[in-house]
């Protein structure tokens, strides 16, 4: 049995209903054709990653209701991840998946169990902790996906001077980076930093979310590892229906009006 499927099998990812914890299901796993390892899963249509793509004409970016909507399906997975004592350490863009509205989070090569070290991770989009070189817990997943979140939603990421560069240029760098070399002059210094960086959340809602996440769950006491996924999964329900009262109807790439069945499961 490979890695990734050790993890499907912490994850019951073979439960008929496991994708209603925003988890790929597993179909079969085993030989084909006598020596082929194989793992049949859930299709999915593609990664938001692709959806998002830099190079895409459309270049769209995630709006209002719509990051919330994907932020609280991604947070879902995440709950579900934790309950089952699984560090995913590589959430990012091309590691959620979508099917029409919905939104997955699959590839478990990375995973961690009952609190391992794992060093694989995407520098871009890993936490903090990741490059402190600590062990992460869930709350570095949670980090990890306000990151891809902001990305998708066009907020831009942190630049530094290229030192290598002959001219005067700039490189991206990941907002874990950046994070933890705030950190290290205090966390009023970070939080600043942060709390400006949530300003380019337009929508107060929206915007609001991500502070109060700041707050009561990334910023908190490094030994808060396991993020209150349930109070979480109601502010940004409350936002959505917040942002839903001012507009008449929804319709966005991902949240629909038709999504409330969504969102009273949820709850
Ligand atoms: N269940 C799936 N449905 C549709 N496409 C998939 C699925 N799993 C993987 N893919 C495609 O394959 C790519 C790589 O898969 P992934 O599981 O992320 O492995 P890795 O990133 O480790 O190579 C994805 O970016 C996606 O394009
Ligand atoms: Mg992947």
């Amino acid at each position: 049995m490979n890695k990734e499927m050790k993890i499907y099998k912490v994850l019951n990812a073979d439960d008929p209903k496991i994708e209603d914890n925003q988890i790929p299901r597993v179909y079969f796993n085993g030989k084909i054709f006598g020596k082929h390892y194989a793992i049949a899963l859930s299709l999915f249509e593609g990664t938001l990653g692709d959806y998002y793509a830099e190079d895409n004409p459309k270049k769209s970016r995630l709006s209002d209701v719509d990051i919330l909507y994907v932020f609280l399906q991604a947070v879902k997975g995440l709950k579900y991840l934790s309950s089952k004592n699984v560090v995913h350490n590589d959430i990012k863009p091309n590691n959620l998946f979508y099917r029409g509205r919905e939104v997955f989070v699959g590839d478990f090569d990375q995973s961690s169990l009952n609190g391992e070290k794992s060093l694989g991770n995407t520098p871009l989009f890993a936490s903090a902790n990741y490059f402190a070189n600590k062990t992460r817990h869930p709350r570095d997943d949670l980090e990890s996906l306000v990151y891809t979140i902001w990305f998708l939603a066009g907020v831009p990421m942190e630049m530094i001077k290229d030192e290598k560069s002959p001219i005067p240029a700039f490189i991206r760098i990941s907002e874990g980076r950046a994070l933890f070399e705030n950190l290290k002059k205090g966390k009023t210094n970070a939080r600043q930093k942060i709390m400006k960086k949530c300003k380019y959340l337009k929508n107060k809602y929206v915007r609001g979310v991500f502070e109060d996440i700041w707050d009561s769950e990334l910023l908190a006491p490094s030994d808060q590892t396991v993020p209150h996924y349930d109070g979480i999964i109601v502010i940004i329900i409350d936002a959505i229906n917040s942002i839903s009262k001012n507009k008449h109807a929804i319709q966005g790439d991902w949240f629909s009006d038709g999504c409330c069945a969504v969102l009273s499961f949820c709850s």
